[in-house]
């Protein structure tokens, strides 16, 4: 739905409407489940681009004498959301806090990928209940992923009616009408568009942080893995123009930024939704490389649209770094397929030996799932000798998720929870496994730090991230905090790394 299909839905969704209102009728109108049907509709409505974003005078100081507090569940895509609606809220005068307490409106930004993900929510919003019953001037919303969901509105209509606000990923810039309607109406406010074409350049955002960025370069995912639930969470893919982002990573850079990383679900299908240009993720980079920026990172790619351009521009180094996130999810040509990833192994292996070809020093993460439907243990063995075979950095691992309206949910499935979880253990060993070994090359080597801050634990000590993602602890000035430095590896533990600065905390870059 854009903004045309939300003016023409209005009688639904009208707050002078208030005792009419009728949540079945409004899913007809502006909600709808997960349907593969629907998305293979997807690609042929224009992608509208607005720059007109701005706080309507009516709603402004709406947040004067008032706080926000936001939590943030899933993956940075979200963390930006989170950035967004902060800006939205500091422009209508509201002022951030850091706990529930005295916060005057709670937002959960929320994550649909697993199950476990939505049942912390689901606890969360059971904690909160009597927070609202002390307070009922308080206003509750969830918003994110989860609110995509047709099953979850309902469950939080039935279960948890002390809820104010649900709203979804395409309604964010709604954030001020919202909030409005909200204040004034009794019952809870629910606004979910299921598919949005759209791309609104001029929000605000408050960046947490002064050191690192993100810049989102596309929204949503078509790739539709039978899995996953974010092409229904997120909408169809739509790529910013690149003018907007090139500007964005400037400004960033003229504010002492140092490293940016550009989001998408599906990065390298980054520009495919163009029809005036011919541009991809790579043409992008060998831009982005240009600027005054220290460090470029990506994330996430799909190992299907990685091309041959980007890993030539990726090959040139600077400030494009070596690490590179290539979620494998299994080692199994015959699972691949099931989970329609558009890859099998050999091509996935290939693809490995080009950059490390074009890239030796390149580093690999990966994501994999494990127990999907009637994964057999050769299939799994696969896994692990994919694992071995390309000696990846790091992996995220899960246990296989079903979720409701996706294809696999709908799979029989005859592996027992039991095998599933030993499964993951003998993946997460050998994980361990290949991490310690990589970490311990690193003993002896001076490597460039990012230095963030203070150590969680220990304020005497720094901590930074150098250009392949490694968590450095050391000991050094603070002034050399926002600075890139050199610092020689002493110790490799499983996943940090400590050192000591070489010679004066001088700026490296
Ligand atoms: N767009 C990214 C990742 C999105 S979700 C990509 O395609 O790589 C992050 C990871 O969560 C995925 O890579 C996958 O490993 C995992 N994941 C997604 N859906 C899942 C499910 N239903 N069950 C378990 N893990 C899942
Ligand atoms: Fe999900 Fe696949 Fe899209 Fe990644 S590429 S977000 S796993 S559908
Ligand atoms: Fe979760 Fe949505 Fe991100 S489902 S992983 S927050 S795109």
């Amino acid at each position: 739905m854009n903004e045309k299909q939300r003016m023409e839905s209005k009688q639904v969704n009208s707050s002078d409407k208030k005792s009419e209102k009728d949540f079945s009728k409004y899913f007809q109108a502006v909600y709808m489940p997960p349907s593969l049907k629907d998305a293979k509709k997807r690609g042929k409505e224009e992608v509208k681009y607005h720059n007109d974003f701005n706080i309507s005078p009516e709603f402004q100081g709406m947040g004067n004498g008032r706080k926000f507090y936001i939590r943030t569940y899933g993956c940075q895509m979200n963390e930006h959301d989170t950035e967004v609606m902060a800006g939205i809220f500091l422009a209508l005068g509201y002022e951030p806090t850091e706990s529930v307490d005295d916060a005057n409106v709670i937002l959960l930004n929320t994550c649909a990928i697993r199950e476990n993900a939505e049942n912390k929510v689901f606890g969360e919003l059971g904690h909160l209940k009597s927070l609202k019953k002390e307070r009922p001037d308080l206003l509750l919303g969830v918003c994110g992923c989860m609110s995509q969901e047709e099953s979850v509105v309902n469950r939080i209509l039935k279960v948890h009616p002390h809820v104010d606000m649900v709203f979804g990923t395409h309604n964010i810039h709604r954030l001020p009408n919202i909030l409005e309607e909200a204040y004034r109406s009794k019952e809870m406010v629910i606004e979910v568009w299921s598919k949005e074409g759209d791309v609104i350049e001029n929000l605000p955002k408050v960046r947490k942080g002064s050191i690192k960025a993100w810049v989102n370069i596309m929204y949503g995912c078509d790739k539709f893995c039978t899995y996953c639930i974010v092409p229904y969470t997120r909408g169809k893919e739509r790529s910013r123009r690149p003018e907007e982002i090139i500007q964005e990573v400037r400004h960033l850079a003229a504010q002492g930024y140092k490293e940016i990383t550009l989001l998408g679900q599906n990065v390298n299908a980054y520009g495919k939704d163009f029809d005036d240009i011919t541009y991809g993720l790579g043409d992008l980079m060998d831009e982005l490389h240009k600027i005054d920026i220290p460090r470029i990172r990506f994330t996430t790619s799909h190992p299907r649209d990685f091309d041959d351009h980007l890993i030539e521009v990726l090959a040139k180094g600077g400030n494009l770094l070596d690490h590179i996130h290539l979620p494998v999810q299994s080692g199994s040509s015959e699972v691949l397929k099931l989970m329609a990833r558009k890859y099998d192994r050999e091509r996935y292996l290939e693809l490995v030996r080009k950059i490390k070809e074009a890239m030796p020093n390149a580093s690999l993460t990966t994501d994999i799932i494990v127990g999907f439907p009637n994964e057999t243990e050769e299939q799994f063995e696969e896994t692990l000798s994919l694992y071995r075979e390309v000696e990846f950095d790091s992996a995220y691992t899960f246990i296989y998720s079903p979720r409701e309206g996706t294809p696999a949910a709908k799979m029989q499935d005859n592996i027992p929870m039991e095998v599933k979880k030993e499964r993951l253990q003998r993946l997460n060993s050998l994980v361990n496994e290949i991490s310690a070994k990589k970490m311990k090359e690193y003993e002896g080597k001076v490597v460039k730090v990012l230095v963030e801050g203070e150590s969680k634990n220990n304020p005497d000590v720094l901590a930074g991230y150098t250009e392949k993602n490694k968590l450095v602890n050391f000991k050094a000035p603070k002034s050399a905090i926002g600075k890139i430095v050199n610092v020689k590896i002493v110790k490799a533990k499983t996943w940090t790394l400590d050192g000591e600065t070489v010679e004066e905390t001088v700026e490296v870059n």
